[in-house]
């Protein structure tokens, strides 16, 4: 089993984009995280109506947009008429949820790595999958830059299934005792987790097995000091200025 050094170059990785910078998951967000000099966004991968897939953490439209309903009944052409950036601040009004085309397009144009993280509803793991993978063949260059992360640990077994090459995260709010067993079946690259919930136990033993390790969402450098110390390797944060002496690392 080798060893995928060389994909993660950085150990702060903006969330959402930079969701606390600018309206989270839009163009506006990516194009924020790299003005402050992130060099790798976190955004969620979301399947709506007619197949269509969408930049989106959400459920439903309404925290986030000027629309309110389920956001897997809502149809690309709807999608698209959305505010996605005024409940932001005045300053974002008229940003769009972001197509996953488009993103990858703006992540790609500012050299950013990308965690793709797949939303999911559980049972459509066969449609958003095929789906995000044929997407990323197709309009995303360099695997080195490219990590898929999920909660849902089958849709991860679907993407190895279909193309094991890519940078496979498990994302966990609590690790599970079977930790190492999921990482191997699918030759994962990184465990992705709760920073609050990670133990020192886990983190050494997650880095002792030759995984990168990750966590989320910490916004206070002060609360992530210790998980250095244990091993782990990048932060994904709302605002990366907040580890600007990392950034330049
Ligand atoms: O990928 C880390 C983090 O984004 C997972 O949680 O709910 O913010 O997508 P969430
Ligand atoms: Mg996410």
């Amino acid at each position: 089993y080798i060893l995928k050094d060389k994909v993660l170059d950085t150990k702060v990785m903006g969330h959402r984009g930079a969701a606390l910078l600018a309206p989270e998951n839009t163009l506006a967000s990516i194009r924020a995280a790299a003005d402050v000099g992130a060099t790798w966004v976190e955004i969620d991968v979301y399947l709506i109506a007619e197949g269509g897939l969408v930049i989106f953490h959400d459920d439903t439209l309404d925290r986030c947009t000027d629309g309110s309903g389920l956001t897997r009944d809502a149809r690309p052409m709807d999608m698209a008429e959305l505010d996605a950036g005024s409940w932001f601040s005045d300053k974002f009004t008229g940003e769009k949820v972001p197509t996953l085309l488009e993103a990858l397009e703006c992540i790609q144009s500012l050299n950013l790595g990308l965690n793709l993280e797949i939303k999911h509803d559980s049972t459509d793991v066969e449609n958003i999958v095929p789906s995000v993978l044929a997407m990323l063949r197709d309009h995303w260059q360099d695997n080195d830059k490219l990590m898929i992360s999920s909660f849902n640990l089958a849709a991860l077994e679907l993407c190895y299934e279909i193309d094991a090459q890519r940078h496979l995260a498990p994302l966990y709010e609590d690790i599970p005792e079977n930790w190492l067993e999921q990482l191997k079946a699918i030759k994962a690259y990184s465990l992705n987790c709760d920073y609050s919930r990670l133990t020192e136990t886990q983190a050494r033993a997650i880095k002792a097995a030759g995984y990168k390790l990750l966590c989320y969402t910490a916004n206070d450098p002060k609360k992530v000091e210790a998980h250095w110390e244990w091993g782990m390797d990048a932060v994904i944060t709302d605002d990366p200025t907040q580890f600007s002496s990392l950034l330049a690392e």
